[in-house]
């Protein structure tokens, strides 16, 4: 049954379901993302109805392999649904058409063919590496996403961008094709480091700002159990961010227009991580960029000085950074927003709210431009 955005559910014995409903050109049928604490033991008996195919390749890398891909394989395979793993270096090194390549040669080799199904467990590199193998494989297979880490329960495996990274830059090759189903099962967040975790509690915080004023509550009043990663909590985040992901992606499966909401904090937070070599994670970015734009937005479109405080604070208490690197300068800030791919014609663009909860319409689009001296002003009161 279709839960609305925002309404009640239940904790029980079943997932949940939070139906994503795209229509593209190429796809017109809805997927479900399948959230339930210590879902993993159910995906067997529930990829048996699905018969997605005859042969599973379990993608992943040599991180995940050991805590949990070589587990699900033994358990499919137990179920009768015969399952290899294929693993890869861990790390966005490996986010390159030659990994997707090797994966794919050790897949034929072994006899994988049409009619196979891809599934890919692990962070947002797996799920983006393994969805552009599903694309590609013998012209296209069924895939999967069992995402596990906060990034990919919260932002990369829903709303269907899968693609690896090139020498000109990030995410270049790739497509937009939607998995079959997501299954997600919070608990297994409890084994990530706390960097990782609080990434993900980045992107956590800006769907809030984007959509939920009281999601945003929810974050404030309940930081110790997030930060304690309880069951409830951790169940409450992968809902919420589903929820949020899905529903914007759902209006722009393409990323035309509403889904650059989901930018917000993007622009200077790509520079940043750019300007860092990418030492810097992207999630800590991220926190660094939202307050860039909330101060840009506080100080032309109204965004309330309150709700900059509280977002501010928030991210701190998630022991994240709020202020930018002393050796990033603001003209490379600035010239790097600008070389970005979504800057179209060579001027950055920036998605803004009006207050937690609401982006702002600019026109018809959701990011506009800004002059220099206000993103100047605006990081020079981020220091
Ligand atoms: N397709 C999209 O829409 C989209 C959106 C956001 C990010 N991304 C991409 O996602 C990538 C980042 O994803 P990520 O942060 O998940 O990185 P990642 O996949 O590299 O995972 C981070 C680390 O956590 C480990 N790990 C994964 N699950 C674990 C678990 N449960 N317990 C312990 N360790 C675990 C991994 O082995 C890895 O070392 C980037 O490449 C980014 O471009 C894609
Ligand atoms: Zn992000």
């Amino acid at each position: 049954m279709r839960r609305e955005y925002g309404a009640p559910v239940s904790v029980g014995g079943k997932a949940e379901k939070i139906k994503i409903g795209l229509r593209t050109e190429s796809q017109n049928e809805p997927y479900y993302v399948m959230i339930k604490n210590r879902l993993l033991q159910d995906i067997p008996e529930h990829m048996k109805r699905m018969k997605l195919g005859r042969r599973y390749a379990i993608i992943t890398d040599s991180e995940v392999s050991e805590l949990y891909a070589n587990n699900l394989s033994r358990m499919l395979n137990n179920s009768g649904l015969p399952t290899e793993v294929f693993v890869f270096e861990v790390g966005e090194k490996s986010k390159t058409l030659a990994v997707c390549e090797g994966l794919m040669e050790q897949m034929s080799s072994k006899g994988f063919g049409r009619d196979s199904a891809v599934i890919a467990v692990g962070g947002g590199v797996v799920g983006d590496i393994a969805g552009l193998v599903s694309v590609l494989f013998n012209r296209g297979v069924p895939y999967v996403q069992v995402p596990t880490t906060l990034v990919a329960q919260a932002d990369s495996s829903i709303g269907g961008k899968v693609g690896v990274n090139s020498v000109h830059g990030k995410n270049l090759y790739g497509d937009f094709k939607q998995p079959k189903v997501v299954y997600i099962d919070p608990m297994t967040l409890r084994t990530l480091d706390k960097e990782e975790y609080a990434g993900g509690l980045a992107e956590t915080v800006k769907h809030a700002v984007i959509k939920d004023p009281k999601f945003f509550d929810y974050l404030e009043n309940h930081t110790e159990e997030i930060l304690r990663r309880t069951d409830y909590s951790l169940l409450h985040l992968a809902r919420t961010n589903c929820s949020i992901k899905g529903s914007v992606v759902e209006k722009d499966p393409n990323e035309k227009g509403m889904r650059r909401v989901l930018n917000l904090g993007h622009t200077v937070g790509h520079a940043v991580e750019k300007l860092a070599n990418f030492e810097i994670i992207h999630g800590f970015c991220v926190a660094i960029g939202t307050v860039v734009a909330l101060r840009i937005a506080n100080m032309e479109i109204g965004f309330p000085d309150g709700d900059l405080e509280r977002v501010e604070r928030l991210l701190r208490t998630f022991g994240l950074p709020t202020i930018v690197p002393a050796g990033i300068s603001e003209d490379d800030i600035i010239k790097t927003t600008s070389l970005d791919k979504k800057a179209a014609g060579g001027q950055a663009r920036y998605a803004l709210p009006t207050m937690i909860g609401k982006m702002a319409k600019f026109g018809g689009s959701y990011a506009t431009y800004v002059d220099d001296g206000v993103v100047r002003m605006a990081i020079r009161a981020s220091r």
